[in-house]
């Protein structure tokens, strides 16, 4: 294999540069000619295909978003457009691809590979933390900060006015952003779609909390939990709490931008030169993720398909660290 394509799918997250870098110059360190591949899938599809070299990569380890831009490709989901994008990877020469992102980016990678014969690698880039075969994702941790930042912010208002805030945090599918940035932050309650939300227990709480004098509290919301995001959850304590000064917080994609912390910029270079070098020792339709400190492949399907289970113990922190 002497010619690689790398590119970013899917919702961007911090480290994805990092992770873009790093596998540019496994590809240049071991004689491999680099191609980026521009907006994903899409870009596949329309051809956006350019040589890189180890200058194209430089200044961006310490950037947010993704230097090689990313979609979600409607399109890819057809035939003629998939056999478009095989065509264009012919004619550059490309003869195995690393693929940055999450469960999208992979499922689509493993129809492309099955009907063209193309391996992938992939490295894990979400900031859901959702993928099964890593520890942690690129891009939760800065995510997690950016929200623990923003939540120290609102403690102080919150504070200052004797308020209950319910604060929605993004992570799809996922309570892992909403269980680090509501420990880390302090929340009195924690709501994620991994356990069964009672809206009875989260008025008994803040009313528990209002009887110890307690006079603001926070509630972050995972905008998976089965009973809604922040609004609806909100709207729910209402109806039992009768009186209740609240606001709301949707912190956005505001999780998904900025500088990526040193423990993102690390993962995306271990995974960076783990994905690149995956391909080019034979691997193919696994994703490079570190698990207990250690490189790890892991098949797209387990990846896509096992459940990542967030660990009791951290389910139940905050029942001991809000009383
Ligand atoms: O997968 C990353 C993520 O930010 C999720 O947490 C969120 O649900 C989704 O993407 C938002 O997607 P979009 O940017 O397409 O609205």
């Amino acid at each position: 294999m002497d010619k690689i394509g790398i590119f970013t799918s899917g919702g961007d997250a911090p480290g994805m540069n990092a992770c873009i870098r790093a596998a540019v110059r496994t590809c240049l360190f071991h004689h491999v000619v680099p191609f980026g591949i521009y907006r994903g899938y899409q870009g596949l599809i329309e051809n956006e295909i350019e040589e890189l070299n180890s200058r194209s990569v430089g200044n961006i380890v310490q950037r947010g978003g993704t230097i090689l831009k990313s979609a979600r490709s409607e399109e890819f989901f057809k035939k003629g457009p998939r056999e478009r994008a095989f065509k264009n990877l012919k004619a550059h020469g490309i003869q195995g691809i690393v693929a940055i992102g999450g469960n999208g980016t992979f499922s689509g990678a493993k129809v492309f590979h099955e009907e063209f014969g193309i391996p992938v690698v992939g490295a894990p880039g979400t900031i859901d933390n959702d993928l099964f075969g890593t520890d942690f994702t690129i891009g939760f941790d800065s995510a997690v900060n950016t929200a623990l930042d923003a939540i120290d912010k609102i403690r102080d208002t919150a504070s200052s006015h004797d308020r209950i805030f319910f604060i929605e945090v993004m992570g799809r599918d996922s309570g892992y952003i909403a269980i680090y940035t509501g420990v880390g932050g302090g929340a009195e309650i924690i709501l994620v779609p991994e356990t069964l939300t009672s809206i009875e227990e989260v008025s008994d709480v803040l009313k528990r909390g209002w009887n110890r004098s307690k006079r603001s509290s926070i509630v972050v919301v995972a905008e998976g939990d089965e009973e809604g995001g922040s609004i609806e959850v909100s709207s729910k304590v209402k109806k039992l709490m009768g009186k209740m000064d609240y606001r709301i917080s949707i912190l956005g994609h505001i999780q998904r931008g900025g500088k990526p912390t040193a423990a993102d910029r690390m993962l995306a270079g271990r995974l960076g030169i783990g994905a690149v070098e995956g391909l080019l020792y034979g691997r193919n339709c696994h994703m490079a993720g570190i698990m207990n400190n250690e490189l790890k492949y892991t098949s797209f399907d387990d990846a896509i398909n096992k459940k990542k289970p967030i660990h009791s113990d951290l389910l139940k922190m905050n029942e001991i660290l809000s009383i």
